[in-house]
């Protein structure tokens, strides 16, 4: 069986769930929260000591003013009003991405990193304005800047994920196969699951059932 330490999981089809069942996008997002709860609970329940969530990429920006507001809103009322609860879970929570938001967000994503910084039973990484590709960049120009030697080793301690190891298990949901600029270097090696279902359906039977398929699968990492 396959030890599972760290699942990362693109969050996508809200939009198109809220479309089609409440007629709105932005209830979507909002019906994807709860999921978002279900996981966390599920994903302690299994031991696992990495989750690490898509919420919101660089190239998200794009979308309209009012959707991407609704988004942040969301996510400050989130902070708000659980991480206390989170704390008291004995839950890390770690931002991956560049904080420019507003700076009540950026103050609250701040403050709730700091609170909760000691904890460790699960470790939440949030990605949030997250871009593999300018990840990458970054690390690779602090790597020229202090004259260091181009190794994977060195290039991994420049990455926002240093000190996390890499996804053993990725799962998008929203019936779409694509990485969409997700930790590209990190996800080298993971098993990926793409399910068809939209995040605000996806379930904790759907989450276990994946875990289960995760552990019998024969990881080869290159040898037979
Ligand atoms: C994913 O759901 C959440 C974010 C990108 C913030 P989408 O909003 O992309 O939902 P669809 O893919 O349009 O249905
Ligand atoms: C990926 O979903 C980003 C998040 C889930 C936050 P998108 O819906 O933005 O991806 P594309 O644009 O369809 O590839
Ligand atoms: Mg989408």
């Amino acid at each position: 069986m396959n030890p599972l330490n760290h699942v990362a999981i693109i969050m996508d089809g809200n939009g198109r769930w809220g479309l089609k069942y409440r007629n709105s996008r932005n209830a979507g997002h909002k019906a994807g929260l709860d999921t978002v709860e279900t996981i966390i609970k599920t994903t302690i329940e299994n031991k696992i000591k990495f989750l690490t969530l898509f919420a919101f990429s660089t190239e998200n920006w794009k979308r309209p003013k009012k959707e991407v507001n609704y988004l942040f809103n969301l996510l400050e009322n989130f902070l708000v009003n659980k991480i206390e609860d989170l704390h008291k879970q004995n839950i890390k929570l770690k931002v991956l991405g560049s904080k420019k938001f507003s700076p009540k967000l950026n103050k609250l994503l701040n403050n709730s990193e700091k609170k909760t910084f000691k904890n460790n039973k699960l470790q939440i990484n949030l990605a949030l304005n997250y871009g593999s590709k300018s990840e990458l960049i970054s690390a690779f120009k602090r790597l020229k800047k202090n004259k260091s030697i181009i190794s994977e080793k060195n290039l991994e301690k420049n990455l926002q994920t240093q000190n996390i190891p890499d996804p053993d298990l990725l799962i998008r949901t929203g019936n779409t196969k694509r990485l969409s600029n997700f930790l590209l270097w990190q996800l080298a090696y993971s098993e990926i699951f793409f399910e068809k279902k939209l995040w605000p359906a996806f379930n904790k039977k759907d989450y276990k059932r994946i875990i289960r398929e995760f552990r019998n699968i024969k990881r080869n990492f290159g040898k037979i």
